[in-house]
């Protein structure tokens, strides 16, 4: 039978988590697997709607998000968060709350994160226009103990993927998928 788990990202704003969640669901699903992405910009707009950036409302944002993986992990769904989660005390809650739970730190330093600047968030942050912006002017607690990092600053997509994929294999979250 099919067994569901939480594949939870984090890591800083441009580190790759939208990226890789999506292609790591589309290959999952490639191979029969049931997936949901709890992405973190889709839940500020509707389950978290009206939260903002202290760490209170962070931390609400982030329980919400590891009590919905939850429900969708022990029915069999792979539930994939792509959310900050800055704060490694409510991670590792949201851990304990799980029986299956796969943690990836997408890593990047901000002089690469800058140079990238996806959303043009970075410019703004620097020049001090954005109060409580994660690795700027906000915590960002890196995983102590992750079942995988990810170095996006020197990796190139589709290795990260492979590299994934492989990990999630060699751990017994998913069946080998080669010869499929
Ligand atoms: N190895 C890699 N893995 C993932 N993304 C990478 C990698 N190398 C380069 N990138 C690029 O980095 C960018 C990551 O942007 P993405 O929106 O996925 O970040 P994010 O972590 O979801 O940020 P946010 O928290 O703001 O939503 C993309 O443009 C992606 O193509
Ligand atoms: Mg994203």
């Amino acid at each position: 039978m099919d067994e569901g788990f939480t594949l939870w990202f984090t890591g800083l704003s441009g580190a790759g988590k939208s990226t890789l969640a999506n292609l790591a669901a589309e290959e999952l699903r490639r191979r029969s697997h049931r997936v949901e992405i709890l992405d973190g910009d889709e839940v500020r707009m509707n389950l978290s709607k009206g939260l903002g950036f202290s760490k209170e409302d962070r931390d609400t944002n982030i329980r919400r998000i590891g009590y919905v993986c939850n429900l969708l992990a022990r029915n069999g769904v792979i539930a994939i968060s792509a959310a900050i989660s800055p704060y490694r005390d409510v991670r590792d809650e949201i851990r304990r709350n799980h029986r299956r739970f796969f943690e990836v730190y997408m890593k990047c330093s901000i002089e690469k994160l800058s140079e990238r600047d996806v959303k043009g968030l970075y410019r703004k942050a620097l020049a001090g226009e954005i109060k409580n912006f994660t690795g700027i002017s906000d915590p960002y607690e890196e995983p102590l103990s992750p079942e995988l990092v990810i170095d996006s600053g020197l990796e190139r997509v589709e290795d990260s993927l492979q590299k994934l994929i492989g990990t999630l294999e060699a751990m017994k979250y998913i069946r080998n998928g080669a010869g499929r």
